[in-house]
């Protein structure tokens, strides 16, 4: 699949941020080149046939009101075990011809392509991305004017859909809501949307869309904002984490004045350690925390243990940001601690690992200066399970 950037989705990034984000709605017309790549009717007919897809993950909606499970599943037996919710692809096309829209929620816990393409948005956002694909027949309404409570980057793929769009309200509370027609006047965003055109709704923004004379496909990428209340409930998490917090104090009826006092005393611990929280590391943490979130993350974890296998002298090196603590030397060794891992190595090598910052690199053999090429690359290999060095590559 082509990779699209984040700037393809929105254009002027740093204009984004200052004009839209969490403002107003964008839109972009003929934003991305091959929507058919992103996601195509192609593409839906073989997910329907695949069997492990299965609900949540494929909903029916017809006329407004979500079908049963039961009306599109049996039961399969996979390997002596029975899957009661096995798809029956003919009853979906059942359905999808008698006007019903099929929802794929969540396309990015079952396809690496969709979840590197919203991985571009979670990257920004710091945030969770979810991925729902909706096809809507020709000429069907989807859904009444409403806004959600996530911010929405919609990604029309395949036919066209017409979507109203009216500004967020002053007062945005966070929750689901709909609207009459009389209550929301002129839309500012009035557009037929075609293959690889672009929307950004911030969250509430009040929406109405349906397809038109084609059946259309198009992704919704939810962002579910994180706002201050999540990202401090974070950070005191995190904070009170310290073994300082971990006693059990009795706080029935029948507490002693004692307790009282140690609980102003923990009360003024935590707003000690919150006043002195340097800002722009935690936010860096935060910010990865939500990069991280399910559906999100990628790994080359098998690859990279496979290549360590095959480790020569001159493989460049990378240390990773695993901390790592040195002891004093102690007979020409010295104790490291990398991710709860203890190990002891020669002075030599504890000497190249200090001076290596995180990111920097040196080829395998240099890990263990003075020594045959081959034993120091074994050092090198021994580091790289325990976390502190990678494969550069
Ligand atoms: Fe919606």
């Amino acid at each position: 699949m082509t990779h699209y950037t984040f700037a393809d989705l929105v254009g002027d990034e740093k204009e984004f941020f200052a004009e839209y984000f969490n403002k107003k709605p964008l839109l972009r017309k003929g934003a991305l080149k091959a929507p058919q790549d992103i996601l195509s009717l192609r593409r839906l007919d073989e997910l329907v046939q695949l069997d492990i897809i299965r609900p949540p993950y494929l909903r029916a909606n017809l006329k407004g009101a979500g079908v049963p499970d039961q009306g599109f599943t049996r039961t399969i037996t996979v390997q002596g075990t029975d899957l009661t919710d096995a798809i029956v692809p003919e009853k979906v096309y059942e359905l999808f011809r008698a006007g019903a829209t099929i929802v794929w929620s969540s396309l990015n816990h079952l396809d690496t392509s969709l979840r590197d393409f919203t991985r571009v948005i979670s990257d920004r956002f710091g945030a969770k991305t979810d991925c729902v694909a909706f096809l809507t027949p020709a000429g069907k309404q989807g859904f009444s004017p409403h806004h959600d409570p996530v911010d929405l980057f919609i990604v029309q793929t395949e036919g066209t859909k017409r979507w109203r769009l009216w500004n967020p309200a002053e007062v945005r509370r966070g929750e689901a809501a709909s609207y009459t027609a009389e209550q929301l006047g002129e839309p500012v965003i009035d557009v037929l949307l075609e293959p690889g055109d672009v929307l950004y709704l911030p969250y509430d923004t009040p929406h109405a869309a349906a397809a038109e004379e084609l059946a259309s496909v198009h992704l919704s990428i939810m962002i579910r904002p994180r706002m201050w209340k999540d990202l401090l409930k974070q950070t005191f998490e995190e904070l009170v984490r310290d073994p300082e917090f971990n006693e059990f104090p009795f706080i029935g009826a029948d507490r002693t004045a004692g307790t009282e006092t140690l609980f102003t005393e923990k009360l003024r611990a935590v707003a000690g350690r919150l006043a002195t929280l340097a800002p722009g590391p935690e936010l860096d943490r935060l910010a990865e925390l939500g990069r991280r979130m399910p559906g999100n993350s990628a790994g080359n974890t098998f690859r990279t243990t496979a290549r360590l296998d095959a480790l020569e002298p001159d493989t460049p090196m990378r240390r990773t940001a695993a901390t790592v603590e040195f002891d004093t030397p102690d007979r020409g060794r010295v104790q490291l601690t990398v991710n709860g891992h203890r190990i002891a190595v020669p002075e030599p090598v504890a000497v190249s690992l200090a001076g290596l910052a995180v990111g920097e690199q040196m080829s395998a053999a240099s890990v263990f200066p003075g020594v045959p090429a081959e034993r120091a690359t074994r050092t090198a290999q021994g580091l790289a399970r325990i976390g502190l060095l990678e494969v550069a590559a």
